[in-house]
């Protein structure tokens, strides 16, 4: 099983994150996790540069070159980490995936969505979340809890960010069976428990489904 955790920044990914992955080894599952952009070393090196380069003037990243750099770091991760794991029988957690592209280069950066869909395919060779766990939390309090100097995109305007959290909703409410909106802005404890809850409904899915 391949599950993506996705939202915004400081939606409280990582908080959740080692949680699901106790609570699934507690059930004597195997759990691989990965973040993007990232995990391999050519993922991480891009990571670099998507987050951390220079961005001004005549050298601005254009907004497909950062998408073909996402790109490129989830094809080695799929190639490398996912695909692997998945043939292990292993569960897959991943920090990020496709959702992130689709979102912030496409509802955020005004990119094309449907190409970004196409390019995303290709790149992954079709290996997607067969569950995406969306943490939603407004703008003001993901910026309230922001502790260290904003990256590269989390330096984008406010503008930008709207956008990527109407992105995430929208794009959650167009694929509900695949994905699944928790506000970020509960407890950890409370969030936690929907996970837990979306999880256990796509594990029972697939018990329901070898049969
Ligand atoms: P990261 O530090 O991992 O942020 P977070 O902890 O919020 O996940 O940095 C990833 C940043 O890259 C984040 O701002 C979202 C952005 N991103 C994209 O714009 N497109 C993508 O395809 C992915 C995977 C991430």
């Amino acid at each position: 099983m391949f599950i993506a955790l996705e939202g915004g920044d400081g939606a409280g990914k990582s908080t959740q994150i080692p949680l699901l992955k106790a609570w699934l080894e507690a059930r004597g599952l195997k759990v691989t996790v990965c973040r993007e952009p990232g995990s391999t070393q050519l993922g991480e090196s891009i990571r670099e540069i998507l987050l951390f380069s220079k961005n001004e003037g005549i050298s601005r990243m254009s907004r497909m070159s950062e998408l073909l750099l996402f790109m490129a770091a989830r094809a080695q991760l799929v190639a490398e980490i996912i695909r692997p794991a998945l043939e292990r029988g292993e569960v897959v957690l991943a920090d990020r995936f496709l959702l992130s592209s689709v979102v912030y280069q496409g509802w955020g950066g005004e990119l094309d969505v449907e190409q970004i869909r196409q390019i995303g395919q290709i790149a992954t060779g079709g290996v997607l979340p067969d569950l995406n766990i969306v943490l939603d939390v407004p703008l003001s309090v993901a910026k309230a809890r922001r502790m260290d100097e904003p990256d590269r995109l989390e330096s984008e305007a406010d503008a930008f960010h709207e956008r990527v959290r109407v992105g995430f909703l929208a794009e959650a409410a167009l694929a509900p069976e695949k994905c699944v909106v928790i506000s970020g802005e509960q407890s950890v404890e409370a969030i936690f428990d929907q996970i837990k809850k979306a999880v256990e409904r796509e594990l029972s899915l697939r018990d329901s489904e070898a049969f």
